[in-house]
């Protein structure tokens, strides 16, 4: 039998350095501008890229649910082609919601996908701070924990 064994960390925001509390209060901060109107579920996102930028998304929904796109997502597209030179270093999520608090918001599985096509192209990891609005955060170094037997272009 084999095991796939990852690392991941519950903490709090006293313990992070100054970045990445603003990352997570820019990820927080972009919940704001989420357009989720059918699950009032509003996600924000944020990226830390090597040079220090932080840029932001959140979810955009549509009447016609599948056209929809995650927080994750609708940063790293549009990121992607401005930020071609800079490596991802860290990305962090949050929600607000009027129903739940608690639980640190953990990427859909297409966020994931789309999260390590960009780790094994850039060949570093990127860091996940899956964070909640009740300041519960946890943090996995690197982003294929998240997703294990992943996709990728070595089986194209
Ligand atoms: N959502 C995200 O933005 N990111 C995720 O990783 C999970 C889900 C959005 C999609 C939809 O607009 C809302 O949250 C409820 O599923």
């Amino acid at each position: 039998m084999e095991q796939f064994v990852f690392e991941y960390q519950h903490i709090t925001q006293s313990t992070l350095s100054p970045t990445i509390v603003q990352l997570v209060t820019m990820a927080t901060e972009a919940t704001e501008s989420a357009y989720a109107p059918y699950s009032q579920f509003k996600v924000g996102a944020a990226v830390l890229l090597e040079n220090g930028n932080i840029l932001t998304g959140s979810n955009h929904e549509n009447a016609s649910y599948p056209v929809g796109i995650c927080a994750e997502r609708s940063i790293l597209s549009t990121l992607n082609p401005l930020y071609d030179h800079h490596k991802i270093k860290a990305i962090a999520v949050s929600y607000k919601s009027e129903q739940k608090n608690a639980s640190a918001l953990s990427p859909c599985g297409m966020c994931r996908q789309a999260i390590l096509e960009i780790q094994l192209a850039q060949k570093s990891p990127i860091e996940i701070y899956m964070c909640s609005p009740s300041g519960a955060i946890i943090h996995v170094p690197d982003a294929s924990y998240l997703l294990p037997f992943y996709f990728s272009n070595a089986m194209l």
